[in-house]
Order: structure tokens, then sequence, then C-alpha cells
């Protein structure tokens, strides 16, 4: 599939194992990363190719996305986390779009990180943890 110069490609493991998210803080997760990938590489040489992967690994569900763009510096990669880290134009950008998903993918119990080899892309990975259909269950019971 191609959108505004992207190429996607998205493989998707079968039949993963469930894990228990908010539905909108989710999609904005994988949101905030898209964007991200898809400003980075339409500014860096106006398209690119964006990789979306999910499989298991160890007790967690991981999604990856992987960019051909810039790529992030290692001065950098520490700090993208950060609330109001950008190296965006004043205007463009806040820099609360990764604290954002930092903070929400911390209070499911999952992780994020980049990795970056400078000049040859990003890789965005979330991590969320797979939850049995019994922790299901019974969280669905107490919340009604
Ligand atoms: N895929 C990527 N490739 C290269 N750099 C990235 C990528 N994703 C994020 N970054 C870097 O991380 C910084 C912080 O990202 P974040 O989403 O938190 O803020 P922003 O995109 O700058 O602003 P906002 O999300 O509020 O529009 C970006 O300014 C950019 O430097
Ligand atoms: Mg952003």
């Amino acid at each position: 599939m191609k959108v505004n110069n992207i190429e996607l490609s998205v493989q998707l493991q079968p039949d993963l194992p469930l894990t228990m998210a908010d539905f909108y803080q989710a999609q904005q997760v994988f949101m905030n990363i898209i964007i991200n990938a898809e400003q980075a590489m339409v500014e860096a040489h106006g398209k690119g190719k964006l990789m979306i992967k999910t499989r298991i690994a160890g007790n967690s569900i991981q999604i990856t996305f992987t960019d051909d763009g810039p790529g992030i510096s290692e001065e950098n990669i520490n700090r993208i986390f950060d609330p109001f880290f950008t190296t965006k134009e004043v205007g463009k950008g806040t820099g609360l779009g990764l604290s954002i998903c930092h903070g929400i993918v911390q209070t499911h119990g999952g992780h994020i990180y980049a990795k970056s080899e400078p000049g040859k892309g990003a890789t965005f990975v979330v991590e969320m943890p797979i939850v049995s259909d019994n922790q299901i269950s019974s969280a669905s019971c107490q919340t009604g």
C-alpha cells in the first residue's frame, strides 16, 4: 500500500495472544509513532518505507515500526521520550507525542523504546504484556 509517497508494509503474526488496553489510548500511541515516522521520512527525502510488524517476544506482544528516514542521533535518542523534547521548528511540534506514548504504555505495564542507526532510519518498539483470558474476564467484571 502506498500513501503520500510512503510505502507501507504490514506483517502481523496470526493468532497472537491477548493483551489488555484502552482502545483509544493504544490508537494514540500507534498514531504518534506513525506520524513521526511519516514526517521524518518525507522531510528527509520526500518519500519512505514504513514496516509494521507484530510478534511474540517473551511475555509480551511486540509491535515494531521501522522507517527508512534520517534516524535519530545517539545524543537525542535518550531524550526523545522527554516532555517537550522536539527537533521540529517552533510551531511544528510540541515534543509531547512520545512522552504521552511513554506514559500510556507504562500505565498498561508495557515498554516502549527506540533504536536507530543514524542515516539509516529508526525503529520504535512497543511491548505490551500478554494477559490470560481469566485476567481479562475478571477485569471486565470489575469495571462492569
Ligand atoms: N521516526 C523518527 N525518525 C526520526 N526522528 C524521530 C522519529 N520519531 C521521533 N523522532 C524525534 O523525536 C522527537 C520527539 O518526538 P515527539 O513525537 O515527542 O515530538 P514531536 O513529533 O517533535 O512533536 P509533536 O509530537 O508534539 O508533534 C522529534 O522531534 C524527532 O526529533
Ligand atoms: Mg510527534
